[in-house]
């Protein structure tokens, strides 16, 4: 049964009460839905790329949702309540954080940057800072520092991971769920929708920025970027 439908992806039961199906679609948005495209074949490079990344945390001791894929489009996930956060980090100025402080694109950050969004379509998923956060109960205090050390981690691996395959990741959004047993734990997907990867000699984007800003066919750079993992 079809439980939930975002712009990206649909969430399905299953027979099994704590596992959902998370199933791919081939849209594309952009700018809060205000730009729209099918975009054929999307929804399996996505599927795809985030199989590699939740097996390769997985491999590193991050717990995510991520059970096995069971079909191009689809993958089986444990259960879990969305935060109603996403996380944000930036390794290179890029996107939002340029446009709202009028910084140049492609500065190498001397931190990584941690940010926080209000997950609320309605609202244009705001940033917030971590006390409007705890008041508005979206997260305790100790749910924010262990979101930002997680992802932190997380920021390290995944570096690691792309620049094997001669990709810089610039930035890239997470979503974390709390499981039956009230754990938080990695959800949602990781892909070139929700990363920045630039190719680390060319500074070519391979990510949604290709859809965003019309730099180029999306699926060919998605494609790179699998063909990459592929051949690590
Ligand atoms: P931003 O620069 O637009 O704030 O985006 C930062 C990162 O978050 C970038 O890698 C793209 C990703 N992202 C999403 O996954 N979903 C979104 O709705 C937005 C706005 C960004």
């Amino acid at each position: 049964m079809l439980l939930y439908e975002g712009k990206a992806k649909q969430i399905y039961s299953t027979d099994s009460e704590n596992e959902f199906v998370v199933y791919y679609k081939d849209d594309a948005t952009a700018f809060n839905g205000e730009k729209k495209a099918e975009i054929s074949s999307k929804g399996i490079l996505n599927n795809k790329i985030s199989t590699i990344m939740f097996e390769m945390l997985h491999e590193n001791q991050i717990e995510t949702h991520f059970i096995k894929s069971l079909s191009e489009r689809e993958m089986l996930v444990k259960k879990v309540e969305i935060l109603p956060l996403e996380v944000i980090i930036r390794n290179i100025t890029a996107g939002s954080f340029c446009k709202r402080f009028g910084i140049e694109e492609g500065i190498v950050l001397d931190e990584p940057i941690f940010e926080i969004c209000y997950k609320n379509d309605d609202y244009g998923d705001p940033m917030l800072n971590s006390d409007q956060a705890v008041a508005m109960k979206l997260a305790t205090r100790d749910e924010l520092a262990f979101l930002r050390e997680q992802t932190l981690k997380i920021n390290e691996l995944m570096k690691a991971f792309f620049l094997k395959m001669n990709l810089k990741l610039v930035d890239f959004k997470l979503e974390f769920g709390k499981d039956v047993n009230g754990n938080i734990i990695l959800a949602d997907e990781i892909s070139p929708d929700t990363c920045r990867l630039w190719d680390v000699d060319t500074n070519e984007k391979l990510d949604k920025d290709r859809f965003r800003r019309d730099l180029g066919d999306l699926v060919q750079g998605y494609e790179e970027v699998l063909a990459r993992m592929n051949c690590k």
